[in-house]
């Protein structure tokens, strides 16, 4: 397949979404639509990119961060239409070659559909080639108008559409394939149309005239929804939805309600993995193979090892390992690592902390900024108090200590292997390795040493 350029159109107002946002920024699926499209047109073979903006975007952070850092970017002045805004990409996209042009709003046509567009315009020679699709509901979309032999010859506005042409069900997508250097030229004679814009689909009738325009269809017309307002935000998000879960079944994972499982664009899961009900799971998560998540789980930005299992918790920014059981009614925040094999029960909230292997947080606790070691037993309703009101303090609890039930940990703090905690203390000072600490603020009740034998036989 021949070499192209992709542009995307993404300077226009978008005024019908009544945002301060500009309409491509939006998201579908966890993704701006300008990042979708920008992935459209990589994954159909683009070369490059141009991305053309408005004044006011084209130097928005968030706007080259959605189209990729790999794009260019073409500021068109004014929105004066389709036409006027591919003009202005000229310099950017270069004087001759192939152009591949997108509409920054149509997030759903398939690379597949673009591959058959480039296809259908280096088989055939044309000009210009259309990517149509033939819809239910036609309103508010170009009509196809087609000649005696069956090939196209023009696109009408729903604006401009007398009566029986309103009732052509095939339209155009907004994706063409064109030669650019014939673009150039024909693009500065696009006739202005009623509403002072210059339409880019006029270029169709243009290249008609002699024989020169072409058409592909998308292989299925929900390619064809775009997003003008939030509630076509909300329809192309529910065929996008779709699509993401149709791809995570055929991969080998077990949804079982998908209506109510919601996951984002750039999600990773591995086979057998169930998802029970009502599951949100965000950009940026990976879950391995044989889990058991939800249900009414969130996962955010998080690596989820084989074999775990999250119910009803809320996990972002965090590592959990292989095997390891969260919930119900946990929530492990940002930096947090728990290694394979331990157990958060329920309501523990843990944040930028470690928890070894081994470690069981069962009941009500606060674990925050901590270091937390092997085999350890969090005792129900511990607290660290990593906060002084100006700073945060780590705590570190070694290998294999039992903090007894509502301890208080104020940090920073260290407390040594093998070492434990009486109920209710409020630890504000180290403990050593093997010293058991009681009361407020907590004292050390003995010492001993693991090899030695105890004199008195106490405790
Ligand atoms: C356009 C097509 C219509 C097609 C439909 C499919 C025209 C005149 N009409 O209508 O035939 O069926 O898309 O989605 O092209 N834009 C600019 N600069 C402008 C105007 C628009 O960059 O001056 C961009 C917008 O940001 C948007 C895209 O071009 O991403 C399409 O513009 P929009 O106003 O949404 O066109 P439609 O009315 O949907
Ligand atoms: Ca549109």
């Amino acid at each position: 397949m021949s070499n192209w350029t992709g542009v995307i159109l993404a300077a226009g107002q978008g005024t019908r979404m009544r945002s301060d946002l500009p309409k491509v920024l939006h998201t579908v699926c966890g993704v701006p639509l300008l990042g979708h499209v920008a992935a459209v047109m990589r994954a159909a073979g683009a070369d490059r990119i141009v991305v053309v903006a408005s004044p006011a975007t084209a130097e928005m952070a968030r706007f080259r961060e959605a189209a990729g850092k790999d794009v260019l970017i073409a500021v068109q002045r004014e929105p004066l239409g389709t036409a006027h805004a591919l003009l202005s990409a000229r310099e950017a996209a270069g004087a001759a070659g192939k152009l591949v042009v997108g509409a920054g709003d149509m997030a759903l046509v398939r690379p597949e559909s673009v591959s058959t567009l480039v296809g259908q315009h280096d088989s055939t020679g044309a000009r210009i080639a259309m990517l149509t699709a033939t819809v239910s509901d036609p309103t508010g979309l170009g009509r196809v108008i087609r000649d005696r032999n069956g090939e196209v010859s023009a696109v009408v506005e729903e604006a401009e559409a007398d009566a029986s042409q309103k009732l052509i069900a095939e339209v155009n997508t907004g994706w063409f394939c064109l030669e650019a250097a014939w673009a150039w030229d024909a693009l500065e004679r696009v006739r202005v149309s009623p509403v002072g814009e210059r339409y880019l689909p006029d270029l169709v009738a243009t290249a008609a005239l002699t024989g020169h325009a072409t058409s592909a269809q998308v292989s299925d017309a929900s390619e064809a929804l775009g997003v003008n307002t939030r509630v076509q935000l909300a329809e192309v998000e529910r065929v996008l939805r779709d699509r993401v879960r149709r791809h995570h079944m055929l991969s080998g994972v077990t949804i079982r309600d998908p209506q109510t499982t919601y996951i984002d664009m750039d999600v990773e899961i591995g086979p057998d993995t169930e998802l029970l009900p009502g599951n949100h799971i965000f950009s940026g998560t990976r879950i391995g193979a044989n889990c058991e998540i939800g249900p009414n789980s969130m996962l955010r930005d998080c690596t989820i090892g084989d074999g775990a299992t999250v119910i009803s918790s809320h996990i972002e920014g965090a590592e959990i390992g292989a095997g390891v059981s969260v919930g119900p009614f946990s929530r492990i925040r940002a930096g947090t690592r728990v290694e394979p094999g331990s157990y958060i029960g329920n309501f523990a909230e843990i944040k930028n902390s470690r928890i070894g292997s081994g470690t069981h947080v069962g009941h009500f606790s606060y674990v925050g900024d901590a270091e937390v070691g092997r085999d350890v037993n969090i005792g129900a309703g511990t607290v660290t108090a990593n906060f002084d009101g100006q700073d945060k303090h780590r705590t570190v609890i070694g290998d294999r200590v039992k903090i007894g039930s509502d301890t208080v940990i104020v940090a920073p703090v260290t407390i040594g292997e093998d070492a434990s905690t009486g109920a209710g203390a409020v630890v504000n000072r180290d403990v050593p390795a093997r010293a058991t600490v009681v009361g407020v603020p907590a004292k050390t009740l003995s010492k001993r040493s693991i090899n030695e034998p105890k004199k008195d036989g106490s405790g």
